[in-house]
């Protein structure tokens, strides 16, 4: 075989297989070139989900007559000239590629007016790059690209397309996304000519913050706070929701270096770490994060839909984003932290002194589970006081006949009448349940051990029809985004077998009115929403099917959550007694360990008896 040269339009064709992947793609590029234009406001227009039409208009700069032909051209820019530039290029474009791939792909036609232009012109373009005819049109000072027909004569491209409104969802959150990195752009996205999303320039923190909240939610900024370090020439600034507005997926999460939207693992890394001594395991951050530095500590050219960038000084970076986040954070809880702390070695103080001494709870007890249990995001004792809430709506539910639960089984009893995890004596610290049994004591972590009591109970109601639901006195409204409204209203039916009953009230609220007779009746809101979260993240129904044990399990855990009493003796044998009939009880949901055992023999070992 010879070599030979491709033609221009495959070539495009080629390139644009790797940045055009949907039609999403194709508006990302163009909004970069309105904003690398400096316009002050934005139209998108879209139809059928934009495989018919994507038409952006901006009231930027505009492209002269003599250089349309080179828009379209391949490796032709206005951006850089040189590699110094691309190492400096704070510009979004740099590439000279978007406009020839998506032209290759798709019927696009460019009309553009300069400032003090007699007329704007228009050139259409196929990817081949030649025969331009510019003709004269009344467009005003600006650019509008109008892309038709994405993917018509790559069909192979064309069928991987998804539905209408998944490839508009895709567009609807990019516009949200790059709407939070400039503020001071006006965006109007419409779909089938529906104004979808409307926002103008926002100048003020009031004007941002309402922004923020028409995009991520209100309840986000009412949870979060704002932030500002700079250091060693970066600079942090954004918003970080509180721990306790933590999220089950990581879904809002928005990260931007130099005002571009990033995913990087250098910076998921930090953001983690500073928040791992706050956020409870398996929880996620939210937060609009801006880190701003000279551009040429960063590479931009990393990724080929510059996704991804290379930081220079990697450590820098990352230690300045830990330290800021993290001192953030420390300022949030004054003092809250400390009382969460949990030594468990207090109740063992002579452990470490004494290494002759072997009993079963050593390793289990200090190490790893001391060091989960200092890391919960809140007051312990506020947490187990669910328990108590819970509890006697759990037995309520039995008596009227509706628990799945055998109760005859239930009365697990050792050959000597002592039921095997005893009767409880105290609840230490609010946490920990001592209870005296046969052969010695048991320490249980009763937030934990409900937790997983909880879990059981509603996996078995849910697989046997339904979980049963109580109404709730005053009806709940939930401030939902639209996406998650949606979601909601048709998934009615699932929500009703997990046991909540709720309407949909407004394009961006519903109304809970029953929920799950299990669970106590706090932080609700916080709960449908993770639930949300999750089915958003797990898309079809089947696929939510697949995954209830963990909707359940997200529902055991808010379950189980804050509170602010003692447990009495009856709430914690009742405890007890449920550990005795519950599977998997010896650890939580989150693998834990709910209950450790001290025999009489360890504690005679312990105390020198009898040597
Ligand atoms: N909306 C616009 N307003 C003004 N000029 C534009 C606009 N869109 C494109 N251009 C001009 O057309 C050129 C080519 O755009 P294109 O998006 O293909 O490349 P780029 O932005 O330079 O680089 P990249 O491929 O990285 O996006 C740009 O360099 C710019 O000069
Ligand atoms: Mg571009």
């Amino acid at each position: 075989m010879r070599i030979q040269s491709l033609p221009t339009q495959l070539v495009n064709q080629i390139a644009a297989g790797e940045v055009v992947e949907r039609p999403a793609s194709v508006v990302k590029e163009l909004v970069e070139n309105c904003f690398d234009a400096a316009a002050t406001e934005i139209n998108i227009d879209i139809a059928m989900g934009g495989a018919r039409l994507i038409k952006i208009r901006d009231n930027g700069c505009g492209i002269i007559k003599d250089d349309l032909p080179l828009a379209l051209s391949r490796h032709a820019t206005s951006k850089i000239a040189s590699l110094k530039d691309l190492e400096h290029v704070s510009s979004m474009g740099f590439r000279g590629e978007a406009l020839p791939s998506i032209s290759s792909v798709a019927r696009l036609t460019l009309i553009s007016r300069t400032e003090g232009a007699d007329c704007a012109w228009k050139v259409s373009a196929d990817g081949s790059e030649k025969d331009f005819d510019p003709q004269p049109d009344p467009h005003p000072q600006g650019t509008t690209v109008d892309v038709r027909d994405l993917f018509y004569n790559t069909p192979a491209r064309r069928k991987f397309l998804k539905t209408d409104k998944t490839e508009f969802s895709h567009i609807e959150s990019l516009i949200k996304k790059m709407a939070l990195s400039r503020f001071d752009i006006g965006f109007c996205l419409t779909h089938n000519q529906k104004e979808i999303i409307s926002l103008k320039p926002a100048d003020t923190i009031e004007d941002k913050e309402q922004r923020i909240a028409s995009i991520c939610g209100s309840a986000f900024i009412e949870n979060s706070v704002k932030i500002d370090f700079a250091a060693s020439g970066l600079q942090l600034t954004g918003w970080v929701g509180l721990p306790t507005f933590s999220r089950s997926q990581q879904d809002m999460q928005f990260f931007y270096v130099n005002g571009r939207l990033i995913k990087d693992r250098l910076v998921t890394h930090a953001v983690r770490q500073a928040y791992q001594d706050v956020l409870f395991h398996g929880r996620h951050a939210v937060f609009v994060l801006y880190l701003d530095l000279d551009p040429a500590l960063v590479d931009v050219n990393a990724h080929p839909a510059k996704l991804e960038v290379r930081f220079r000084e990697g450590r820098l970076v990352h230690d300045f984003l830990f330290k800021a986040l993290h001192r953030s954070l420390a300022d949030l809880r004054p003092g809250e932290q400390q009382n969460a702390q949990v030594k468990v070695e207090e109740f063992i103080p002579i452990q470490r002194e004494e290494p002759k001494t072997e009993f079963s709870v050593q390793n289990r007890v200090s190490g790893k589970q001391g060091a989960g249990q200092s890391s919960l995001p809140m007051n312990i004792a506020e947490e187990i006081e669910a328990y108590s809430t819970l509890y006697p709506a759990a037995e309520q539910v039995q008596d009227k006949g509706i628990s799945v639960q055998d109760i005859n089984h239930s009365d697990v009893k050792s050959t000597h009448g002592m039921p095997p995890l005893g009767y409880a004596v105290a609840h230490l610290h609010s946490i920990f349940i001592l209870s005296e049994t046969e052969k010695g004591i048991i320490l249980v972590d009763a937030h934990a051990a409900h937790e997983r009591v909880s879990y059981e109970r509603l996996k078995q109601q849910y697989h046997s029809g339904k979980v049963p639901s109580q109404p709730l006195l005053l009806p709940l409204k939930i401030q939902l985004s639209s996406a998650e409204a949606d979601l909601a209203e048709q998934e009615h039916a699932f929500f009703a077998s997990i046991g909540f009953e709720l309407n949909r009230t407004g394009p961006e609220a519903i109304v809970l009115r029953a929920t799950p007779a299990l669970l106590g009746r706090e932080d609700m809101d916080a709960l449908i929403r993770d639930i949300l979260a999750d089915m958003l993240a797990h898309g079809s129904s089947q696929r939510v099917l697949d995954r209830t044990n963990e909707i359940l399990a997200t529902m055991a855990c808010h379950g189980s959550v804050r509170a602010r009493r003692k447990l009495t003796v009856p709430e914690m044998n009742a405890l007890l007694r449920d550990m005795e009939r519950t599977e998997r009880i010896g650890q939580c949901n989150h693998g834990r360990p709910t209950w450790i055992e001290l025999s009489t023999a360890d504690l005679d070992k312990f105390f020198l008896r009898g040597q």
